[in-house]
């Protein structure tokens, strides 16, 4: 899909009292995970496992240099997550979302937001090249499927993802969002310095392949949303 704006970002648009309230109820859930579950590792979403050392880190190449039969060996990721259900955080995220939507012209069909994920990407910690889900019906959620689904997602696939970077750029190094948007432009991969700034975030089409370059410094606290609607047709 050919689109004008490949993502669309707002900066610095929660305050830092906000951020530090999310990044603690987000350690907390992530404590309590380790404590009930013996880890907070998170999966990569095709279900491989994570940190998986037979799969390899691509963090310089482009998605479009690697043959196809590469691209499933590069989903990896190594970094704590644990799912925020708090309604003020929806109610504080999803108008951005939908702004972004209209503003960059994608005008998606979306409907429902899944589970807002907080994450935690200590020193190394990384997450490989990967969309955040396939966009046909193939893709779309069941109910009898894999995943444990929220009956208002049965029939949908992920439509838009939002990333906000919740730490202050001074407490971390590394730990780039990268977005690689397969465009018709000469350089497709783009690095998002635009949300270094404490809680700025970044909207964009839950196709395009991205990653999260290894922190190589500190700790990067981010919090994920993924809309989902109808499959494309
Ligand atoms: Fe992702």
């Amino acid at each position: 899909m050919i689109l004008k704006y490949n993502y669309y970002f707002y900066q610095a648009v929660l305050d830092q009292p906000t951020c530090k309230k999310i990044i603690d109820l987000g350690l907390k859930e992530i404590e309590k995970r380790k404590l009930t579950e013996g880890s907070a590792l998170g999966m990569t979403n095709d279900g491989g496992e994570y940190n998986d050392k037979k799969k390899f880190r691509l963090e310089d190449k482009k998605i479009s240099d690697l043959p196809e039969k590469d691209i499933k060996n590069i989903v990896t990721r190594d970094s704590d997550v644990a799912f925020l259900n708090e309604t003020w955080l929806y109610k504080l995220v999803y108008p951005y979302i939908k702004r972004a939507n209209i503003d960059a012209g994608w005008n998606f069909d979306i409907d429902f937001m899944e589970g807002l994920q907080f994450t935690s990407y200590k020193n190394n910690g990384f997450y490989g090249w990967h969309t955040d889900g396939g966009s046909d019906k193939s893709y779309a959620y069941k109910k009898d499927g894999p995943d444990t689904v929220d009956k208002n997602m049965i029939g949908k696939v992920r439509k838009i993802s939002m990333t906000i970077n919740l730490s202050d750029p001074n407490e971390y190094e590394g730990g780039d969002l990268k977005i690689d948007t397969k465009d018709l432009t000469n350089t497709s991969v783009h690095t998002l310095n635009q949300i270094r700034p404490q809680g700025s975030l970044v909207v964009f089409p839950s196709y395009l392949f991205h990653q999260v370059t290894p922190v190589t410094k500190g700790t990067r606290y981010s919090l994920v949303a993924w809309t989902i609607g109808a499959p494309f047709k």
